[in-house]
């Protein structure tokens, strides 16, 4: 996939969190996928809008900040402060990330809304769901247990069996219990809004046909097509956190309608705030903008098939790419706080420097939808044999000869391998713009094994013995701090806390991947100082006991 248009604007989101609890390495994995992307985009020259925000509303966050005795908003408001600090702790560098209980994005919820119905895609429908008359609220099926219809297996959710598979309505439940309350739910009938999804079908699968989505997303996709697309439900009652429907009192829009359009509000809060053009002109039907997605595969649904067809009945643009990840596991199982297994981002940057975990998550990731493991000692092993032994050893076993020489790097180098190291640069560039990650660090430290060797075939340090080696010795060590500088320049948006450090040992600030092109000779570098640590076992530990802690 070739990288987004030099001229275009490049719009790039990853999903909005809730603002109901701490964020987890889990949510780190798609910000960072997201955001060495970004950061890829930045080093070629692409100017990129990154946003993304807060998702405020719903049910959840309404119950949440009931248990905390607060206002919805306050509580929103300092997830929201909070998330923005672990984000930036771990470099994510969104240019924006607001919030979906916003102005902004009020004002598009209404306009997108208003827009589908005088398309003629909005219908009113009387439904009966479960009520619980004890908490005064309508159930959705995530707080309705029960006795499967189909297997009579107990303690079954609202919409699906566990043990049989089977799919079923609420109220089909036999002896339906309010998880909220405890109580016995009565039906309950209520006007609520449909947005006719249906009608959509083959503008959605069009869309997905002409967009470069991964194989296992379309997959996903026909499977939906294949069952055929319902009209979806986009209203709730009163009591509800989230906007209210115009001209329907007490009706909500659903937080999965507002939410998506929260990546338009944020965007259009950013671009206010620094003087620039409007997000409804750059997100418009008709311009040169692409606009790419990063999610996990368990909101696919939102982003491939709901958001696509909202967007078409309003005249908005819709995405060039939705990008899909797998899930991320703790030590082989699935993260949960009450089981003790569990690492919150803040946790994590209490003990460890985010470059170990941005390091190792990217070395795993790739365009699979398959979920990802952090297994504690293969995350040490990795850090500790590809960034210390490989990577920062280049440069700490050369800075000592240049600093003989007055830590100048010489005029004369092995042009040739030099040209080597450069002639991966497209290779690499493409292999991220492909999410393939992993693939793309295997080849950065294939060229830090291939530096490694010649130092070790070089041998300077025996070399260095005789003074009248004294050029040709600088001449190797001149070449491997250009090779180191190489790698520092492809990792620099993978682990740019470290590659900062190893551009202050250059002397040199990298800001495009064409800096690199010519060899830096004649350069005074400065002196060297530890660049990263080894993972040592008490950290791992540390970082054991806290994963465990929940
Ligand atoms: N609020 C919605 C997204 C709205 S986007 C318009 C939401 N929030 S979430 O907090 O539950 O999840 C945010 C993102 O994190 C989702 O893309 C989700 O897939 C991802 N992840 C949540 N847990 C994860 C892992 N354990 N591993 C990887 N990604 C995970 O969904
Ligand atoms: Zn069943």
């Amino acid at each position: 996939m070739p990288l987004p248009e030099k001229n275009n604007r490049v719009i790039v989101t990853s999903a909005l969190p809730y603002a109901n609890g701490d964020l987890h390495i889990g949510h780190l994995l798609e910000h960072l996928q997201t955001d060495i992307w970004v950061r890829l985009l930045r080093a070629n020259n692409i100017t990129c809008h990154y946003v993304c925000a807060s998702d405020a509303h719903g049910t959840p966050i309404m119950l949440k900040a009931r248990e905390l005795e607060t206002e919805p908003e306050k509580m929103v408001e300092e997830f929201r402060s909070s998330h923005i600090r672990d984000l930036r702790s771990f470099n994510i560098s969104h240019d924006n990330f607001y919030t979906t209980h916003s102005d902004e994005n009020k004002y598009f919820s209404e306009l997108i809304y208003i827009r589908a119905k005088e398309s003629g895609f909005i219908e009113n429908k009387q439904i009966d769901q479960l009520y619980d008359e004890k908490a005064g609220l309508f159930l959705s099926d995530r707080y309705v247990k029960g006795t499967c219809p189909k297997c009579s297996a107990e303690n079954q959710y609202g919409d699906n069996c566990e043990v049989c598979g089977a799919k079923y309505e609420a109220a089909e439940l036999i002896n339906p219990v309010s998880t909220i309350s405890g109580e016995k739910p009565k039906v309950k009938t209520s006007e609520h809004v449909f947005f006719k999804l249906s009608k959509l079908e083959s503008n959605v699968a069009n869309w997905m046909r002409a967009t470069p989505l991964q194989d296992a997303v379309k997959n996903k996709l026909e499977e939906w097509f294949q069952q055929g697309l319902k009209d979806w439900d986009i209203s709730r009652d009163s009591p509800y956190f989230g906007f209210e429907i115009p001209d329907m009192p007490d009706k909500y829009f659903y937080v999965w309608l507002d939410a998506p359009i929260g990546y338009i509000a944020s965007l259009e809060n950013y671009l206010r705030s620094n003087d620039k053009e409007s997000a409804e002109e750059i997100w418009s039907e008709n311009v040169n903008t692409e606009i790419y997605h990063f999610i996990g595969k368990d909101i696919m649904n939102f982003h491939a098939l709901f958001w696509p067809a909202l967007l078409e009945t309003s005249n908005f643009k819709k995405p060039s790419n939705v990008f899909v990840h797998g899930f991320l596991s703790l030590n082989g199982a699935k993260m949960s706080k009450s089981r003790g297994n569990f690492l919150s981002m803040k946790d994590f940057i209490e003990i460890l420097d985010a470059d170990y975990i941005r390091y190792y998550l990217a070395s795993k990731l790739s365009p699979s939808i398959d979920d990802i493991d952090l297994n504690y000692d293969d995350f040490q092993k990795k850090v500790n044999s590809d960034l210390v032994g490989k990577f920062v050893n280049i440069a700490s076993r050369s800075a000592g000869f240049l600093k003989k020489n007055d830590n100048q790097i010489g005029n004369n180098i092995d042009n040739v391998f030099y040209e080597k190291f450069i002639s991966s640069k497209k290779e690499i560039t493409n292999l991220f713009a492909d999410l393939e990650y992993s693939k793309a660090i295997k080849e950065i430290m294939k060229l830090a094994d291939s530096a490694n060797t010649y130092v070790d075939e070089k041998k300077p340090w025996i070399l260095a013995k005789d003074e009248k080696n004294k050029e040709e010795v600088i001449k190797i060590a001149s070449t491997t701090v250009n090779l180191f500088r190489v790698i520092n320049a492809y990792l620099k948006i993978v682990i740019p806390d470290t590659c900062s450090k190893g551009e202050s040992f250059l002397n040199e600030i990298i800001s495009s991947i064409d800096d690199i092109d010519d060899p830096l000779t004649d350069h005074k570098l400065n002196s060297f100082s530890p660049i990263l640590h080894r993972l040592d076992d008490e950290k791992l530990e540390a970082l054991i006991q806290r994963g465990s802690n929940g």
